[in-house]
């Protein structure tokens, strides 16, 4: 066992057993006070929680931050409770601790596990000098719906990428072993198919048939599970009737069917929230079902007191017990024991380091998609003498951090204009913001129920005057003057993340209407996005030369944007889902089941008589500054048994001027099955970087058991007979061929583990 003077940094050396049987003793100890005490999860140190602390009946703060912070909050618990049991101290790190990097949507955009881990082990390094051990991150919710404002926070629509993602997340921030001091615990959050709620209307209900379930949203979570995640996080939705903070079906699923050990938190205030749901009449019954359904820890709003006014007779003190247990178990193998308090020496020399900086940049430059180019309009050369630097978020260093930006500080962001004049000493910069991005206000109930809501130039919803008034015309005479305008256009960072759902995709306010105007110069345009999803871009698309979505970049956002516009680094990006043309085509994916009557222009096939059934730009895609050739797709395993596995080439050729990045696709399409397949599935990809001219052969290796699906019993199975298979730039485009996959020799294979393997 570690001893108390053990070294910070090193793990305590407690094996599982000797943890096991410290659990045991501390448990026998504790009053039942303290048992459900060690289950609450208050935000905020407040006198009033520290006083709980005190009497010690609290288990986790959450937002509470700052070595001085914790260490007081810490010290009461330590010397000031009967049994000494450590605080365990939450908070949302989900883009970066200080340093922020690009949102969660942007850095999964970067199809790189490998940036994705790095980062993350910079915000756990961050963040556990501030005091803090457990992050509620990754989000791991799969959406098909960029109305749903917390989709910036996922990784798009792909259960393959977005498992990679996830368990690349969870690795970075618990780096192996909890134990470690600059281990982050990570949470895989909101469990489950929180992202599928209807409408895309935040903290909706969820309709997901149980194959959806399984293909799609469950998968990233079973691959944080299969990376070591050490908690997971229930969501505020509803699916399919049962709140998932009481959902014991989808819980069993995580605990009986995957085995998951760890510890089940609910989200904010959700124990309370099942009265409101309507499917409890108060706290003793909403406590009840919440914690026999799983969770084991109460964020927020102390429903689970109510456990202690139950007779002995309704309490159920082995589900109580176990829910102990997860918590205590988990604050030994964290070392809390050993080390609850932290070092505040190393605190501010751990932030913003010039290699955690260094590092944002690389992300950001590597989370931007370039969607359109039209005449090799990008890269800018550098010696250009004159550029104008327009719109909102083209000096606003606040929306350059993004929607979560944990304790990241506007003044440490770069905006785009001081990028550009950084990059640019002897050009003349020209700059005005043109018009403001006005807030939205909701809108009240009875104006809903009643006449119909003003709608505002771009869309529905009310702008707040707030916005100020717009100058469009010096931001004209600008453009007029400027050899290239570059114009950046969004949201700002408060319209997405949680609670930011929106109707509508249109640019807020009357941006689009500088953009026309701008446009009208005649002058070349870049248009540089800053969103935190796909925004309804189809006049900018048939009328702008140049765009980048560039979400939000973070800290090092203007430094990493005039490295792409002007060379210094390719563009490599892909998009983690479809781009809409308009928020009608919602929800649009791209492995959609096949259908009957295919997509075509036929009129009595799917689709819209008044839009097109494809998306604006299909998943995975992006360009970049050089062009790449596919050929020779060369399956090397023509015939695959079910226990084995899928080998297949192609030769990728880069055949224009410059070097360039390629995020190479693999996907297949199962002709025949028990259901309906997706018209493709994405089941591996890889990035790889090519000098001019340069040729490589690239190689896919794929577990034949990833192929499987789940037939009509919820059974997996791995379809015998003849697949489709693709290496391809984007899901619409690339090179196919065909593979078969034998009968199996001892029946049909019953595992589910497909398509969750980690990314090598
Ligand atoms: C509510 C959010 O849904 C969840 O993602 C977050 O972790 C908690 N609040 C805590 O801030």
């Amino acid at each position: 066992m570690a001893s108390v003077g053990q070294m910070v940094g090193q793990p305590p050396a407690a094996t599982h057993a000797e943890i096991e049987h410290r659990v045991d003793v501390l448990l026998r100890q504790m009053t039942l006070e303290e048992k459900v005490g060690q289950l609450m999860q208050y935000t905020s140190a407040t006198p009033q929680t520290l006083e709980q602390v005190r009497q010690g009946k609290v288990g986790s703060l959450f937002n509470v931050t700052g070595a001085e912070n914790t260490n007081a909050a810490q010290r009461i618990a330590i010397e000031r409770t009967r049994l000494k049991i450590p605080l365990l101290f939450g908070y949302d790190v989900i883009h970066g601790y200080r340093t922020i990097f690009p949102v969660p949507i942007a850095t999964a955009s970067s199809f790189d596990s490998s940036l994705i881990e790095q980062i993350e082990r910079v915000a756990a390094r961050e963040a556990t000098a501030a005091g803090v051990k457990w992050t509620f991150a990754p989000m791991v919710d799969i959406t098909r719906d960029p109305r749903w404002g917390r989709m910036v926070e996922g990784a798009g629509e792909d259960p393959y990428l977005g498992s990679v993602v996830a368990a690349a997340r969870v690795r970075g921030f618990q780096a192996g072993a909890v134990a470690d001091s600059q281990s982050l615990i990570a949470c895989a959050k909101h469990f489950a198919a929180y992202g599928a709620v209807e409408g895309g209307r935040d903290y909706n209900t969820a309709e997901v048939p149980e194959r959806l379930l399984r293909e799609v949203y469950l998968p990233p979570f079973r691959a944080a599970v299969g990376a070591g995640v050490a908690t997971m996080m229930t969501g505020l939705q509803d699916v399919n009737g049962i709140p998932s903070t009481a959902n014991s079906q989808l819980l069993s699923i995580l605990r009986q069917e995957w085995g998951f050990p760890g510890l089940v938190v609910s989200d904010y205030d959700a124990v309370q929230q099942l009265i409101a749901h309507g499917i409890a009449a108060n706290d003793q019954q909403a406590a009840l079902k919440a914690l026999t359904a799983g969770v084991d820890m109460d964020m927020a709003d102390g429903t689970y007191l109510s456990l202690l006014s139950l007779s002995p007779g309704q309490l159920p003190i082995r589900v109580l017990d176990e829910a102990v247990r997860r918590v205590l178990r988990l604050k030994f193998e964290a070392g809390l024991f050993e080390h609850p308090y932290t070092d505040a020496g190393k605190e501010n020399s751990s932030e913003l380091t010039n290699e955690n900086v260094k590092l944002a940049r690389r992300a950001a430059q590597e989370s931007m998609i370039l969607l359109k180019n039209q005449n090799n309009l990008l890269p800018l050369d550098k010696s250009v003498k004159t550029v104008a630097v327009l719109g909102p978020l083209a000096d606003d260093k606040a929306d350059q951090l993004g929607s979560w930006a944990a304790q990241g500080r506007a003044e440490d962001a770069i905006t785009p204009l001081q990028g550009i004049k950084l990059k640019l000493p002897q050009a003349q910069v020209l700059y005005a913001k043109g018009v403001d991005i006005p807030s939205f206000e909701k809108q009240p109930p009875s104006q809903i129920a009643g006449a119909p809501a003003p709608v505002t130039a771009t869309g529905v919803g009310q702008a707040s005057a707030a916005g100020g008034p717009a100058d469009i015309s010096e931001a004209l005479q600008m453009a007029r003057k400027a050899d290239v305008t570059i114009i950046f256009l969004g949201e700002l960072a408060e319209m997405t993340g949680e609670a930011s759902s929106r109707a509508s995709l249109s640019f807020p306010g009357r941006q689009e209407e500088l953009l026309q105007q701008v446009v009208a110069t005649g002058k070349p345009v870049v248009l540089v996005i800053e969103s935190g999803r796909p925004l309804d871009i189809r006049w900018a698309n048939d009328h702008v030369a140049a765009i980048i979505q560039a979400w939000y970049p973070g800290v090092q956002a203007g430094n990493a944007i005039t490295d792409v516009i002007f060379g210094d680094t390719s563009p490599s990006a892909r998009l983690p889902m479809s781009w809409p043309r308009s928020v009608g085509q919602i929800p649009i994916y791209y492995n959609h089941d096949s259908t009957g009557r295919p997509i075509s222009p036929d009129r009595w096939h799917t689709g819209y008589i008044d839009e097109s059934s494809s998306p604006l730009f299909p998943f995975g895609y992006g360009l970049t500054y050089t062009t790449f050739r596919y050929s020779g797709l060369r399956v090397l395993t023509p015939s695959v048994a079910p226990t084995a596995e899928l080998r297949v080439q192609a030769e990728i050729e880069n055949v224009g001027q410059r070097s360039g990045t390629e995020v190479v696709q693999l996907y297949i399409h199962d002709r025949v099955a028990p259901t309906s397949r997706p018209v493709r599935e994405l089941k591996g990809f890889e990035r790889v970087t090519f000098k001019a001219g340069e040729k490589k052969t690239v190689v896919f290796t794929v577990n034949a058991n990833a192929l499987g699906s789940y037939d009509a019993h919820m059974r997996w199975v791995i379809p015998p007979g003849t697949y489709d298979v693709w290496i391809a730039p984007n899901s619409a485009e690339g090179i196919a061929g065909t593979f078969e996959v034998l009968s199996s020799a001892s029946g049909p294979v019953h595992d589910n583990d497909a398509g969750l393997r980690p990314h090598p």
